[in-house]
């Protein structure tokens, strides 16, 4: 780790020195590392409300809110009490509980698109496991992602984007085999031409398309009505089924998911993250007759010795309660509303060339002048060594942020007026000195 001009980081240092010989990169998941943003991370000891503190006592607002879950702000007490109430009865039951049944149908009537969930431990499992049922339902085999879109990292999603546009995929990590690639197709996000070669050039073979409905991992890109909505009439021309993954954008874009906001409903989705409240879940669902498929109701094998889990679900339903709450989407959207488009101007002021943009509690910011629709545009036009040092140069006061462009920024409703006037004061002069 790089030593900060302006932090003690010593604490930090230590430990991640030390992790870096018993864990690989010192981390147990990649971006964590802040190897795109170089500079070195800081290693949290404690994280409440809008506030992340580290092990050298600096405290920081958190833009992070661990990559998604923590809408409600972290340690919210009302879910803090229900899990204290909770882990009396134990921590894990390996049998059903009454818990998935209320979790289950605060999502069935919060989604449009969802009659039938099941709990998994992930959102890589959900997706991994959504595949599966796409494929027996259809009897078909090849998948259609976009490029710069995640869904996790089981093996035939990790097919390589940008050039790999309208070919077959390649493996983007040694290890995956290319047989578990071949079968997934890659289009160019935004664009429903790309979409329909493909369909053109695997007539009849697609079981199923996946999309994050915004995109949140390659920073934050919209879609268009247009697009979603060609998706729509493409696959139920096609037979294809639609799914969004909504592990990021579900219950945080708006109550009903990104499928509400936009007013699409997919055959079948997945969530993850704010469902969870903080804890391991993940769940995919949709239309009856698909679920149907999954064991032991049909014949589509996918299992978990965790899955729905108690504390978890507690946790879950805790969050969606405190969410629905009236004014909670209005509020994230306002005050991050109000964070983008301060950055984005005294970027400007500063003679940057920025851009970004926000639905509700999720967002991004580019170095570029825009607009981005695709991943394309945030490769090939955005300012990484910009981008780093805007990066260290916030965290150095006190805020702490995404660690890479292709990553979206989150909000929580624990977020104060106070929080983004301090954040735009550190911009300013941050982006003063870049
Ligand atoms: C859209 C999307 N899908 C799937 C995943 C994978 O979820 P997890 O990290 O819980 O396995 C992520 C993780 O960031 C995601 O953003």
């Amino acid at each position: 780790m790089v030593a900060s001009q302006s932090l003690k980081t010593t604490e930090s240092q230590r430990i991640l020195e030390e992790a870096r010989h018993i864990m690989p990169g010192g981390v147990s998941s990649p971006v964590r590392a802040f190897k795109s943003v170089g500079g070195g991370a800081v290693v949290f000891d404690s994280v409440s409300g809008s506030k992340a503190v580290d092990v050298d006592g600096n405290e920081y607002i958190d833009y992070i809110g661990s990559w998604g879950p923590a809408i409600v702000g972290a340690a919210h007490p009302e879910v803090n009490a229900a899990l204290t109430e909770a882990l009396k009865k134990g921590t894990s039951f390996g049998a059903p509980s009454a818990l998935e049944n209320q979790l289950a149908k605060m999502v069935i009537d919060a989604v449009p698109s969802v009659e039938m969930v099941r709990f998994v431990n992930s959102g890589t499992e959900a997706c991994m496991s959504v595949v599966r049922v796409m494929r027996a339902f259809t009897g078909r085999e090849k998948i259609l992602k976009f490029a710069g879109c995640y869904h996790g990292h089981a093996d035939m999603y990790l097919v390589q984007a940008g050039s790999g546009v309208l070919t077959l995929g390649l493996p983007d990590s040694p290890g995956v085999p290319k047989s578990s690639t071949e079968t997934t197709l890659v289009a160019t996000y935004n664009d429903l031409e790309s979409v329909r070669k493909q369909f053109e050039n695997n007539k009849g073979e697609i079981a199923g398309v996946i999309l994050e409905p915004v995109v949140g991992n390659s920073g934050f890109i919209p879609p268009t009505k247009e697009f979603l909505a060609g998706l729509r009439e493409i696959t139920e021309k096609e037979g294809t089924l639609l799914c969004f993954d909504e592990v990021m954008t579900g219950f945080r874009i708006a109550y009903s998911g990104a499928q509400g906001y936009f007013g699409i409903k997919p055959d079948i989705s997945t969530f993850g993250k704010v469902i969870g409240g903080g804890l391991p879940v993940g769940a995919y669902g949709g239309r009856k007759d698909i679920m149907s498929m999954v064991a032991p109701a049909g014949p589509v094998y996918q299992a978990g010795t965790l899955s729905g889990n108690p504390l978890a679900m507690t946790a879950g339903i805790k969050t969606l309660e405190i969410l629905s709450r009236p004014g909670s989407y209005e509020y994230l959207d306002r005050i991050t509303g109000r964070l983008v488009a301060g950055l984005v101007e005294i970027g400007k002021e500063c003679g940057h060339a920025v851009c970004g943009g926000h639905i509700s509690g999720m967002f991004g910011l580019f170095f570029c002048e825009g607009p981005v629709t695709c991943f394309e545009d945030v490769a090939d036009n955005c300012d990484f060594d910009k981008f780093g040092r805007f990066h260290r140069g916030m965290l150095e006061n006190g805020i702490y942020l995404a660690p890479s462009q292709y990553e979206a920024g989150f909000t929580g409703l624990q977020h104060s007026e106070e929080d983004v006037d301090r954040t735009l004061r550190a911009a300013r002069k941050v982006m003063q000195g870049l």
